[in-house]
């Protein structure tokens, strides 16, 4: 699938169908062990509450949806949330950084950041940090795309009983 038959852009109003489609994606990344949020195995109705204070945050106008088509098909996303307070209005939170399992691998999550970053740099952001789960890979994948660790919150993620992640987090100067 050639990335030119990628887009990514920023939705301000999530319907039905859409909805549907993200509760999928978010699923199906879940069950396939990516690290947004959830512990394999999980079912729709065990993250349609965690997608719809997300949607309600969007409708709100207190984040941005960054949607990943690929031939107009609902392929992956991600969450830019603004902080609350005047005093940070330049930095902004990326969280949910996902794309189907599908599609994993082929250049797509970096189509997706690369989106993510274009429409932050539009809404006058000037900094964005995240927080990715040690031991999954991800903090390579953000660290390639320029992103450089600030620190660590020790043991944050329990994954399971004994299972206990770093988070680590990872601040980008756009
Ligand atoms: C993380 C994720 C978004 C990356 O998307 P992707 O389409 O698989 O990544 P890409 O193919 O665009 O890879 C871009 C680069 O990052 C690297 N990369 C991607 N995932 C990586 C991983 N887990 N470990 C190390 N490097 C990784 C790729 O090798 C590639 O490097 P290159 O450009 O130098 O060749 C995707 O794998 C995903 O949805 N994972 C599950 C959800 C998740 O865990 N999200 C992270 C939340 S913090």
């Amino acid at each position: 699938m050639p990335v030119s038959a990628a887009e990514v852009q920023a939705v301000a109003a999530v319907d039905e169908a859409l909805r549907r489609e993200l509760l999928t994606c978010w699923t199906d990344v879940s069950n396939a062990g990516g690290a947004v949020g959830f512990v394999p195995p999980v079912t729709e109705d065990d993250v349609a509450p965690a997608l719809d204070e997300l949607v309600r945050r969007v409708r709100e106008g207190r984040a941005l949806l960054a949607l990943l088509t690929v031939d107009g098909a609902t392929t992956g996303f991600a969450v830019l949330a603004r902080a609350a307070s005047p005093l940070r209005q330049h930095w902004a939170t990326v969280f949910r950084v996902q794309v189907h399992p599908s599609r994993q691998g082929t250049g797509l999550g970096r189509v997706l950041m690369a989106g993510v970053h274009a429409i932050a740099r539009d809404e006058g952001l000037e900094f964005l940090h995240l927080g990715a789960r040690a031991g999954t890979g991800a903090d390579a994948f953000y660290r390639r795309l320029g992103y450089r660790e600030v620190g660590r919150l020790p043991g944050a993620v329990r994954v399971g009983p004994g299972d206990d992640r770093d988070e680590i987090l990872l601040v980008c100067r756009l």
